[in-house]
């Protein structure tokens, strides 16, 4: 792998502390970053180098999934750190900022290959991008790149406007935009599983498949993200980026060769043929809900509208279902349903795939088979469940579902952040969005969030610790199914 500088951009927050050191540790524990690189914190703090490495060093040893052990190589790791306050939107800092980084260069003795990564807040991205231009931080001999993550954008407006600005300092392949879904393990599994599989390759499409269903629900509620989250609700925050993404991943067509290009192109392909829905059908296709109090598990929570920061006559989404179509030959009638949300029943993200069941009849007794079903698990447990119809003949040849599973061993499991990391450095884009499928994703959403926004669909209020509003059943319902496992 090529040297580099990685220079991170809100190296004092959150998600640095709690995803990238960590991620960044392991990769070296692993040997998967390069002999000779540097690491440059930046932020707003004054901080020593010694004193920054430090304040690393802890948030290693609280959310590394390997715990520094050998203080040797913890402490070669450490060395590599630097620190360097910056105020973003001043230009003179980033003339400090090139002093250093070349600097470091010329002492490790490597080419100018530099990674930023924004770990900001977004009204910053097309900023520092434009500083980073400006100031011939971008002028490099190696190569250079950008890592930002979602929100891109606020609407389809918003985005494409975004997007223009890091266009004038970053080109496409230079820009990777991290979609964290993207990087869970059995995220990036789901294709092989169909590509390497025959069984199912030959049975991916309407031929056999009656209808899919992701679902992300959570337990938690709105956090203290109160600000962001009453201006995004769960149709920006999840179902624009992770929830199409999940649904591109496991609809879109396999290429004859898996190489990134295509893999993308064909994401592409596939949500250009995602019916479009005006903003009267959102109305019939959509349901959006909010949760009320209720119990989790034992313990009672509060209604959305009485946590902090949010307002009393909140109409935000905490939940949101939706059918959608495909309009293309392998696809055609088969209904996608997808659904996220807060506080629900459990934690859960899968894919279930429910399997046409036009072999019961030799039976004759149609309502003993149950239909084959294929889950995806990708969050608490990896793992893989597919449910056959067998004979029991310890219950007098009746017929009875089974189940086939196969799990992943979970903690042995590198961690989202650790795997878009290790592929942003070797620059292979495959897990990350593409602007065309970003934009594509908001130009889906968009109508749904101007439904929204003149209130034109119910806000359904749902109880905490529940599998959501009733009309997200109903959703399936009109189709002659039902959400798996039976809710
Ligand atoms: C984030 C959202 O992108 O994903 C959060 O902003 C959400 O609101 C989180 O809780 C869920 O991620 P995961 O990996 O826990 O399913």
């Amino acid at each position: 792998m090529d040297p580099i500088t990685f220079v991170l951009f809100g190296s004092t927050g959150d998600l640095a502390k709690r995803k990238i050191f960590p991620a960044l540790y392991n990769l070296f524990l692993e040997q998967k970053l390069p002999q000779s690189f540097s690491v440059i914190g930046l932020g707003r703090k004054t901080f020593t180098d010694a004193e920054f490495q430090h304040y690393v060093e802890q948030s290693l040893r609280t959310f590394s999934r390997r715990k520094p052990e050998a203080q040797e190589r913890l402490e070669e790791f450490l060395d590599c750190i630097r620190y360097y306050a910056l105020d973003v939107t001043n230009k003179e800092g980033y003339v400090g900022l090139l002093k250093l980084i070349q600097e470091r260069e010329e002492q490790l003795n490597i080419p100018e290959n530099r990674m930023f990564y924004l770990s900001v807040a977004p009204e910053f991205f097309d900023v520092i991008a434009s500083r980073i231009k400006e100031s011939g931080l971008g002028d490099t001999k190696g190569w250079k790149r950008l890592i930002i993550e979602k929100p891109f954008g606020h609407d389809l407006q918003s985005a494409r406007e975004l997007n223009h600005k890091l266009s004038q300092s970053f080109e496409e392949d230079e820009i990777f935009r991290i979609d964290h879904y993207l990087g869970k393990p059995m995220v990036q599994n789901l294709e092989t599983l169909v590509a390497a599989n025959p069984l199912l390759k030959a049975l991916w499409s309407n031929q056999y498949i009656a209808n899919i269903q992701i679902t992300a629900s959570e337990t938690v509620g709105v956090e203290e993200r109160a600000g962001y989250y009453e201006t995004a609700g769960a149709i920006r925050d999840m179902f624009q980026n992770h929830m199409l993404q999940l649904l591109m991943m496991t609809a879109m067509h396999l290429p004859a060769r898996i190489t990134e290009k295509n893999v993308r192109q064909q994401k592409i392909h596939l949500l250009k043929s995602l019916r479009r829905l005006s903003k009267k059908d959102a109305a019939n296709h959509v349901v959006r809900g909010q949760y009320g109090a209720g119990d989790i598990q034992g313990q009672a929570v509060a209604a959305y509208r009485e946590e902090p920061g949010v307002d009393a006559f909140s109409m935000t989404d905490t939940f949101v279902a939706a059918r959608l179509w495909i309009d293309d030959f392998f696809w055609n009638e088969v209904p996608i349903y997808i659904r996220t949300g807060k506080r629900m029943k459990e934690k859960s993200t899968r894919i279930t795939v429910e399997f046409k069941d036009r072999f019961k009849e030799p039976y004759g007794n149609a309502n003993q088979a149950v239909p084959n079903l294929l889950t995806i698990q990708i969050n608490p447990d990896e793992k893989i469940t597919l449910q056959l119809n067998s004979k029991n003949l310890l219950h007098n040849g009746q017929m009875e579902p089974v189940m086939m599973d196969f799990s992943m061993d979970a903690s042995q499991m590198p961690e989202a952040y650790e795997l878009l990391i290790f592929d942003a450095l070797r620059g292979d884009a495959t897990f990350f969005a593409h602007w065309e499928e970003v934009e594509l994703a908001w130009e889906w959403v968009q109508p749904v969030l101007e439904a929204f926004a003149e209130n034109q669909l119910p806000l359904h209020l749902y109880p905490s610790g529940s599998y959501g509003p009733a009309a997200a059943h109903r959703l399936l319902e009109e189709q002659g199914f039902r959400w798996w496992p039976d809710e």
